[in-house]
This record gives structure tokens, C-alpha cells and sequence, in this order.
């Protein structure tokens, strides 16, 4: 296989259940209210998966939707790759059962787990096994089904969550200067008790005891996290525009995790990037975890907010801690 001049996305997709949360239906079962909900975090509703409804149900619909788009079809994928915190099962992989129900018998599969940041940690490695020559075809999926693990009498984390999920297909290009121009990874364990699900696994298998103590629940440390999170994310946007050596005007749109306007408008506007510049569907979606660029991402391309040879940034942010950066040319 020859080395490409580059690893473009051709195709993008997404899918989220149908049910609907409202802050209104939040205040019924919490001490909370729509205006709190609203003016904290920028959230109106989010939607939730059916009780037998997994992951990897809304992977599938999001992937098939991206390799629509793409015009590829299953045979040519070579990797899939699946980057969420909520998979079907701990054995087998989410991508595994993906790949087989979609047909992609050539591909490689594996999960990812990087929280926030999957899907740019799943972009990450779409580019680097293209330029490596080891696939031409690599199809991405982030979701989420963070309902499944949220803790409903919990008001300071339950109302800011929900499911979805998106997808992308990467492939290779003789084009140079296109497509997937950079990428940047971080992580920092020493924080990861800000963002935790404390039960389940190795360390504490499922007993009595930590279904008791809802230890399969997320318990996040919020005003921690948002001090964090404001500066990684104006970290990653200025290494981003040095790395690339492009300027404010020359950047379309930032495409930011979907975790709470405020974060967001602090860490664009201290770059110098307007409202107009930096793609929000978080009202619709609350967070969705490591979908919640994928699907941000797609909804900017079907909008028309990015265009044929406009240049985004997506960055984000998540448990573990992690964080990561990407700098495309549609
Ligand atoms: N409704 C009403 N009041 C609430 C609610 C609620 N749902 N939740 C918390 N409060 C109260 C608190 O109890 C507190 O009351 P007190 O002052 O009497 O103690 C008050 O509101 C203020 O609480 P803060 O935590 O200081 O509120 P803050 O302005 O920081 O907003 C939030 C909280 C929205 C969680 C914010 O900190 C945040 O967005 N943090 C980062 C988000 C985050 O952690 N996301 C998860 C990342 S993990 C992932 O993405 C998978």
C-alpha cells in the first residue's frame, strides 16, 4: 500500500433516540428548575435511549448514515473504530458486534475509551493508520448512552446528560493539505477521580455493596471540572491555530464538546472567536459524552455551517482526565 498525501473525512452521520427530556420533565423528579438548568449550563432537553435500546444500536444507525453519505460501502472499511464509555458489554467489543451487523467482514474493530474526547482520539487514530498505510478506509463512531449510568436522584449531574450518537468515515487522499490536518492528544491521570464511575469493574467488581452505594453511577466533581475544561479548551484551540499557522479569520468554525455554554463562551471568546464561529446544538442534545463532537460535527456540515475547504477545529474534553484537539480542511 502506498502512503497517501492525507486522511480526509468524506462522509458524516449521526442518530438519536427518540424519546425527549425536558428541563420541565427534570423539575418533576428533582429539585431543580427549567431557568437553573438553562442559565448553568445552555441545556433545554436531551434524549434518552429506550430501556433496550444499547450503544451500539445507535452507533449502528449513525454509521450506516455516514457511509451513506460517504457512498462507501461496508466491504471497503478496513478499521472501525468506536469510541464510547458505554459499551453494549465489557467482552466483546461494541465494534466488533458493529462491524458484523454492518457487514464490514474486511475490518479490523476495536473500542475506544477516552469519555469526552473519544471521537477525537478515534480521528487521531483514523489519520495516523491512513498516513501509516495500514487502511485507506476507516470508519469512527462516538456514542454514548449516558443515561444508563447517570443517577437520577443525583440534580447536580443528572440533568446534564444524554444519548446519541456519531459517525465518520476517514479516508485516504492524494490531495495534500486536506482532510484531517492535525491532531493533538493529552491525557492527565492524576485527576481522574474528577470524573468517575467507581463500580463494576476490576477494582470493584459488582456486589451488593456498590450497587447500594450507587457506585455504577458517574459522580463528577461539576466546579472542578469547569475550571479545567475553560482552560484546556483555549489550550487546545491556540495550539491548534500555531501548529496549522492560521489565524481567527482563516478558521471557519470551532466545533467544542457540547458540555455547558459558559465553558464555551469563556474558552472561544478568550481566542477571539465570535458566536458565529463556534457551533452549538447542546440546547437540543445536553452532553453526550464522546458523540457529542461527533454529532456537533455532522450537524455543522449538514447545516452548511462548514463548507468544502473551510477549516474547523474540534476540541474537547473528558474523564480520565483526557483532552484532545483536531484541526480539519473539509
Ligand atoms: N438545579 C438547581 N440547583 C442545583 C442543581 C440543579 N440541577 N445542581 C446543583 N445545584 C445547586 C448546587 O447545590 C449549589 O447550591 P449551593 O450553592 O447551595 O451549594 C448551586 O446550585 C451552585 O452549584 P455549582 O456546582 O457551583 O454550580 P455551577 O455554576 O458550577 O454549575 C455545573 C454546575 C453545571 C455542573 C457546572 O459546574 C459544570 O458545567 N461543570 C462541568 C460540567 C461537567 O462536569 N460535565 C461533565 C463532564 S463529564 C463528561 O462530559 C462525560
Amino acid at each position: 500500500m502506498t502512503r497517501p498525501a492525507s486522511a480526509k473525512v468524506i462522509g458524516t452521520g449521526m442518530y438519536v433516540p427518540e424519546r425527549v427530556m425536558t428541563n420541565q420533565d427534570f423539575a418533576r423528579i428533582v429539585e431543580t428548575s427549567d431557568a437553573w438548568i438553562r442559565q448553568r449550563t445552555g441545556m433545554k432537553e436531551r434524549r434518552l435511549a429506550e430501556h433496550d435500546q444499547s450503544t451500539g444500536d445507535l452507533a449502528f444507525e449513525a454509521c450506516r448514515r455516514a457511509m451513506a453519505d460517504a457512498g462507501v460501502g461496508p466491504e471497503e472499511i478496513d478499521l472501525l473504530v468506536c469510541a464510547t464509555i458505554t459499551a453494549d458489554n465489557t467482552l466483546p467489543a461494541t465494534a466488533c458486534w458493529l462491524q458484523d451487523r454492518l457487514g464490514c467482514t474486511g475490518a479490523g474493530a476495536f473500542d475506544l475509551t477516552a469519555a469526552c474526547s473519544g471521537y477525537i482520539y478515534g480521528l487521531a487514530q483514523a489519520r495516523g493508520a491512513i498516513l501509516a498505510g495500514q487502511a485507506r478506509t476507516v470508519l469512527v463512531t462516538s456514542a454514548e448512552t449516558l443515561s444508563k449510568i447517570t443517577d437520577y436522584a443525583d440534580r447536580s449531574t443528572c440533568v446534564l446528560f444524554g444519548d446519541g450518537a456519531g459517525a465518520s468515515v476517514v479516508q485516504a487522499s492524494d490531495e495534500p493539505d486536506t482532510g484531517i490536518l492535525y491532531t493533538t492528544l493529552y491525557a492527565d491521570g492524576a485527576g481522574g477521580a474528577m470524573m468517575i464511575l467507581p463500580g463494576g469493574g476490576s477494582r470493584r467488581p459488582t456486589s451488593r455493596e456498590t450497587v447500594e452505594g450507587r457506585l455504577h453511577y458517574m459522580h463528577i466533581r461539576g466546579r472542578e471540572v469547569f475550571k479545567f475544561a475553560v482552560l484546556k479548551m483555549q489550550e487546545l484551540i491556540e495550539e491548534c491555530m500555531t501548529a496549522c499557522r492560521l489565524t481567527v479569520d482563516q478558521v471557519r468554525m470551532v466545533v467544542p464538546h457540547q458540555v455547558n455554554t459558559r465553558i464555551i463562551d469563556a474558552a472561544t471568546s478568550r481566542m477571539g472567536f465570535p458566536p458565529e464561529k463556534v457551533f452549538l446544538n447542546i440546547g437540543k442534545y445536553g452532553n453526550t459524552g464522546g458523540a457529542s463532537v461527533a454529532m456537533a460535527h455532522h450537524e455543522a456540515i449538514a447545516q452548511g455551517r462548514i463548507r468544502p475547504g473551510d477549516v474547523a477545529f474540534l476540541v474537547a474534553f473528558g474523564g480520565g482526565l483526557t483532552w484532545a484537539g483536531a484541526a480539519l480542511r473539509h
